[in-house]
């Protein structure tokens, strides 16, 4: 399996806070089934926290790369970030302080729990006419997801991809966002599910349960779409 979204890269964000935990994390990863992760870190919240793509992280990303295999684990990591939605995406995706997802034209995109739908649309616009094709992070999540289900038809509509949580499918975020997770994928919405990983313990990168999951409710065919195949196709820039 591949999984496109996972906070792996220690001592940059929330996520993984040694070494260590980041080798423990890549570890469970692969007991599970995943052989690629894309390393996605938090980016672009605030002037002080934008955590832009720049030479210490590039450091960071090569570090793991080489302790994971040093490791002798059967994974590769690829590069990515988790871009908050606010501020100037485009021109900062132009200059490379933010990237996308292995260098693709998909760049993984977050914004605020209680975000208008307004300004979503209209930052999600404004990436999609420079030829991006965003990627929606946790959608199921979203204040204005669980009051409007059309909104998310209109992502789809718009060009985006979205990508769900396999913490909400588990109940971890709570009924709500369970329940949107559920009617996402009953509807056939849902685009990729990923892990959002953010420790060995807690919001792990286990993707196996979600692919159980989703292959006893839905179809093999359906599970391997979501954890593997459209994945890889972002990852290879290509269409879905
Ligand atoms: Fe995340």
């Amino acid at each position: 399996m591949i999984d496109i979204h996972s906070h792996i890269l220690y001592g940059v964000d929330d996520g993984a806070d040694t070494l260590f935990e980041t080798l423990e994390m890549a570890e469970i990863a692969c007991e599970n089934g995943t052989r690629v992760i894309a390393v996605t870190p938090h980016c672009n919240l605030s002037d002080d926290k934008r955590n832009f793509w720049n030479e210490g992280l590039k450091d960071r990303f090569l570090e793991v790369k080489d302790a994971v295999k040093k490791a002798g684990l059967p994974l590769q990591l690829l590069p990515g970030q988790e871009i908050f939605g606010k501020g100037e995406i485009v021109k900062h995706l132009k200059t490379g302080e933010l990237i996308t997802l292995n260098g693709s034209r998909y760049p993984l995109i977050e914004f605020p729990f209680n975000e208008r739908s307004e300004n979503v649309f209209k930052k999600l616009q404004a990436v999609i006419a420079e030829g991006f094709v965003p990627v929606v992070a946790h959608p199921e999540r979203y204040g204005f997801v669980s009051e409007n289900f059309d909104s998310l038809l209109k992502l789809k509509k718009m060009g985006c991809l979205l990508q769900v949580n396999t913490g909400s499918i588990d109940g971890v975020f709570g009924h709500t966002a369970k329940n949107m997770a559920i009617k996402m994928l009953n509807h056939h919405t849902v685009d990729v599910v990923a892990s959002d990983a953010h420790s060995p313990f807690m919001r792990s990168p286990n993707l196996g349960d979600a692919h159980e999951y989703l292959c006893e409710n839905y179809s093999t065919e359906f599970a391997e779409r979501l954890l593997l195949k459209n994945p890889r196709a972002i990852l290879e820039n290509k269409t879905i």
